[in-house]
């Protein structure tokens, strides 16, 4: 279960209040879906939720499996299944998207997989959702168009396998046939990981048809409706 509750959070440099006592209790399964205006919150409290030291916890509580994990660092939370496609991936020039993506594969998993065998996980991946298999031998993201970072974004939550799935406009900036093809392999992702919590914020509301949201809010002024 993932619980916040009362969370109010600010910006760290500018101290100004962007959320306002955001309570939300999530039971495994559910699929909570965010709407709202630009600059009302949404990608604040997923960052929140992903240990982003931008934001400062002024007070409440964000508890994972009976665990208060607003003091871990972001990579101890992805390390404990939590995951965020964010709205803006950042490039990281100069490293190598297949030794990138392997490095955090075996991060991820127990059994650690030497370059020829994660070579076939990795086609496989790809291939659920046509992944333009060139950008692998590319650097992560550089020069990546809006689409190309998006679709990067999913190979790895699916390479990752992760347990809470946060999507921060996934669905803006992919083509049609792209949007399809992802939110096929999430909704197939979904019915074999029957557990997986998902928190998904969007403007369009094709996702729903797919992901079948259990729960659905709007966020105003960094209040959720
Ligand atoms: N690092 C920052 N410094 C100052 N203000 C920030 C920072 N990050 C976010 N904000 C402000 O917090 C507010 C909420 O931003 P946020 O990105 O969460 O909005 P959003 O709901 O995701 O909007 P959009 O639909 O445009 O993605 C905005 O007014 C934004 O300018
Ligand atoms: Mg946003």
């Amino acid at each position: 279960m993932l619980n916040i509750n009362n969370l109010s959070v600010e910006n760290a440099d500018s101290q100004i209040k962007i959320l306002d006592d955001i309570t939300l209790n999530i039971d495994f399964g559910e699929v909570v879906y965010i709407s709202g205006s630009n600059g009302s919150g949404k990608s604040t409290l997923l960052s929140t939720l992903m240990g982003d030291p931008q934001f400062k916890i002024i007070s409440g509580v964000i508890d994972f499996k009976g665990n208060d994990i607003a003091d871990e660092s972001p990579t101890n939370r992805s390390l404990s299944g939590i995951f965020l496609a964010t709205q803006h991936p950042v490039e990281l020039p100069g490293v190598s998207m297949k030794q990138y993506l392997r490095l955090i594969y075996n991060l991820h998993h127990k059994e650690k997989l030497p370059v020829f065998k994660f070579r076939e996980v990795l086609k496989n991946v790809a291939e659920k959702i046509d992944y333009p298999k060139e950008l692998l031998d590319r650097n992560v993201n550089e020069g990546f168009s809006g689409g190309e970072k998006k679709k990067t974004e999913i190979l790895q939550m699916l390479l990752l396998e992760p347990k809470v799935v946060m999507l921060d406009e996934i669905d803006s900036g992919l083509d049609t046939k792209s949007r399809k093809s992802i939110f096929e392999a999430l909704k197939i992702y979904k019915n074999e990981n029957k557990k997986t919590i998902w928190l998904i914020v969007s403007h369009y509301d094709e996702i729903k048809e797919y992901l079948k949201p259990t729960k659905e809010f709007e966020m105003v002024k960094g209040a959720l409706h």
